[in-house]
């Protein structure tokens, strides 16, 4: 990748994509195309081709995608199969017609059987059942790293994919019903602490185990990826450490200083058991993450305090 090329990111204005735009920046790549979703919506697929023949950016990035927490999965699955398996198809076939040499998709560790084996690796994919409460994201995933791979079969061209575990960071989407788990938490928890509750309920049994990386962990990723002449058609991102979500809530807790009591709402769906994925593959070609949990929750904590204070 050359600091000259043009790099469309598709999903900018997203917690990912954000992290990305910021990476660019920061390591000398200047010539960023962006379109807002009202500017051009990916799962229309003349607009999508229209847009990349104007623009033939060198590179894509595709951090675009309809994403939500469990809840919203599993009550949306319509519109989640349909608009991620659209966003998917439109940009990897309209980059292909457009002669794009280069493109990343990004999906998600939930593309792995239910019952994989820990730690995930990449040759669990398509192995077992899907996790029913994403079934439908997860699907509308697998057929876009599959056009990747195909396309690069059939036609030679650099489209490749990568899975992240479950990420995190500045710009989430705080959402009471509708958001992931870190910013579903945390804003449960500070309004806890902020009315003075003496509980705050915690989806699920707390059992679960879950793998998370910061934002910006994933975009220095992203860039070490498109740094290599013959990536993978499919790697893991992930740090390799989880812990259960009861863990994660305690640790929230604590950097929000709540003091009341966590007790659990077992009507709420608790997801895949666990979900700690094998990413050898990239830590063997010379990434690691380098923000901890903590010092990345707290940060985040900061701009959630920061960002509410403005919308308020
Ligand atoms: N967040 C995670 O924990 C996580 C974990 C693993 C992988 N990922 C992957 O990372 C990628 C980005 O996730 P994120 O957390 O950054 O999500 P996000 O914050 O919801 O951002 C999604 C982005 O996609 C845009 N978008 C959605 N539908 C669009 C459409 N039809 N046309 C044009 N733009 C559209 C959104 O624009 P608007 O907001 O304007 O609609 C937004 O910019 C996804 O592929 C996801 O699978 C995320």
């Amino acid at each position: 990748m050359k600091t000259t090329d043009k790099i469309y990111v598709a999903g900018h204005s997203g917690m990912v994509g954000r992290a990305i735009v910021r990476k660019l920046k920061q390591s000398g790549y200047n010539n960023i195309l962006t379109a807002s979703h009202s500017q051009l919506n990916l799962t229309r697929q003349a607009q999508t081709e229209s847009f990349l023949e104007q623009e033939k950016p060198d590179i894509i990035i595709v951090a675009a995608a309809k994403v939500g927490g469990i809840q919203a999965n599993a009550s949306q699955p319509a519109d989640f199969l349909y608009d991620n398996l659209a966003i998917a198809n439109n940009l990897i076939h309209a980059a292909y017609n457009s002669g794009i040499g280069r493109l990343l998709f990004l999906g998600s560790s939930c593309i792995y059987p239910r019952e994989a084996p820990q730690p995930i690796t990449e040759n669990s994919l398509l192995t077992g059942p899907l996790e029913a409460t994403n079934e439908a994201y997860a699907i509308a995933k697998i057929a876009g790293l599959k056009l990747c791979e195909f396309y690069r079969r059939q036609h030679g061209c650099l489209f490749h994919s990568a899975m992240p575990c479950n990420l995190y960071g500045p710009g989430d989407t705080y959402h009471s019903e509708n958001s992931h788990v870190i910013p579903a938490l945390i804003q449960r928890i500070h309004q806890a602490e902020i009315s003075g509750d003496k509980q705050v309920a915690l989806w699920g049994s707390g059992t679960p185990r879950r793998e998370f990386l910061h934002s910006d962990d994933l975009a220095s990723a992203v860039l070490h990826l498109l740094d290599l002449d013959n990536p993978p058609d499919l790697i893991n991102i992930g740090g390799g450490e989880d812990l259960p979500i009861r863990e994660l809530a305690e640790l929230i807790a604590d950097i929000v200083a709540f003091n009341g009591e966590i007790i659990h709402d077992l009507d709420k769906p608790d997801g895949t058991p666990a979900k700690l994925m094998d990413s050898s593959i990239m830590h063997s070609l010379g990434w690691k993450p380098h923000i901890n949990l903590r010092e990345g929750l707290t940060a985040v904590y900061q701009d959630y305090l920061e960002s509410s204070a403005i919308d308020t």
